[in-house]
């Protein structure tokens, strides 16, 4: 075999591996709009300009967490764009500084780590004392770790990324956001959260990397979490003005694969703008949710490509139970940083 034909040959098997590390494998035959709830004329095409025209979002303060890079950078630009004053946090001020900078609109960085604790009920005091409590709250940072195992205050790094940074940061900002007349909460998870989470979904007894590990799986297993903390958030939030859902951004060009091996990532810069949202797509349903008027009141679904959807097959992204259970691990893991 010539040395062009082998390399044709693994660059198309390692392209056909750029879904699944998104985490966007084989969905969308399981995915039906689910018509109970407000359906609106957008869709995968859409862009977050375009789900936001004609909106006057003056007056309103949205916090958008990763809005140094791909789909919080596109979320954060859209929503200044509209008029709403955001609080763009990143991994150090100086990274929050630099994006918010570049964006037209009213901006206020601040530094958040998701992997320390302390710094989101830093970054939440930090907002509240500002005056800056947010109407969209869009918890949208993430990892998606390649290779060996993790630890972060001994508990696996993605789930404390992904999810134990954002419900330490909800929690504190929660009680502000309930005063105002209304809040939205979106929560940037994945369809990984159904298609390669643990087929038994959290795996309570090994978010500590006391059994085995598998980095996909992990990262399905937090994308997972993301989609149960919206759930046992809507359910306690019932009767409130805030409102909690789970979107699902499609596969997006960021730089969500920069930790992925070379040839991966070699493949994600060559083919993904072929099979890939731009980032002004992938934001669009964050935005939507968290925008869209007719969406008032609406809580506890879960959005893809613009719409509430149903997911069929076996998965765990409704299940009330284990949304109950992971909040009280989560509590227990956290509990030195909540109110
Ligand atoms: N792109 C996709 O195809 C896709 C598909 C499904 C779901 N998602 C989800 O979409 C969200 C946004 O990802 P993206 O695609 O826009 O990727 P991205 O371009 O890599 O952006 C990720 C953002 O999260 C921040 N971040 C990473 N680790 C952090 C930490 N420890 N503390 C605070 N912030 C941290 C990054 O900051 P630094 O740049 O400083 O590291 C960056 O701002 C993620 O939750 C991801 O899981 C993406």
């Amino acid at each position: 075999m010539t040395l062009e034909r082998r390399q044709f040959l693994q660059f198309s098997a390692t392209a056909a591996t750029l879904p699944w590390l998104a985490g966007c494998g084989d969905s969308a035959s399981r995915v039906s709009i689910d018509t109970s709830l407000p359906v609106g004329p957008f869709g995968k095409a859409s862009t977050a300009e375009e789900v936001t025209a004609g909106l006057d979002l003056s007056g309103r303060t949205a916090l958008v967490t990763g809005c140094n890079s791909g789909l919080g950078y596109e979320t954060m630009r859209v929503l200044a764009l509209r008029g709403a004053h955001v609080v763009g946090t990143g991994r150090t001020l100086e990274k929050a500084e630099v994006a918010c900078d570049s964006v037209d609109g009213a901006t206020t960085p601040v530094a958040l780590e998701l992997s320390d604790f302390q710094s989101a009920v830093d970054c939440a005091r930090q907002v509240i004392d500002a005056g800056l409590v947010p109407d969209m709250l869009i918890c949208n940072a993430g990892i998606n770790t390649f290779g060996e195992l993790e630890l972060v205050a001994g508990i696996e790094k993605m789930f404390v990324v992904n999810f134990l940074g954002h419900f330490v940061l909800v929690n504190r900002l929660l009680p502000a956001m309930q005063a105002k007349d209304s809040a939205r909460i979106v929560h940037v998870g994945s369809s990984s959260g159904y298609t390669q989470a643990p087929a038994h979904g959290i795996d309570f007894d090994n978010l500590r990397g006391e059994k085995h590990f598998d980095a996909q799986e992990a990262y399905g297993r937090s994308k997972l979490a993301n989609a149960l903390f919206s759930l046992e958030l809507a359910e306690r939030l019932t009767g409130t003005r805030v409102t909690s859902n789970v979107i699902h951004p499609g596969l997006v060009k960021t730089n969500i694969a920069r930790t992925a091996p070379g040839l991966i990532r070699t493949a994600f810069d060559l083919f993904g703008g072929a099979i890939a949202k731009s980032p002004a797509q992938g934001a669009a349903t964050q935005v939507y949710v968290a925008t869209q008027p007719a969406l008032q009141g609406v809580s506890g679904a879960y959005f893809e490509d613009c719409n509430p959807v149903q997911i069929g097959g076996e998965h765990h992204m409704f299940d009330a139970t284990m949304a109950s259970r992971l909040w009280q691990e989560a509590q227990e893991m956290t509990a030195a940083y909540l109110v």
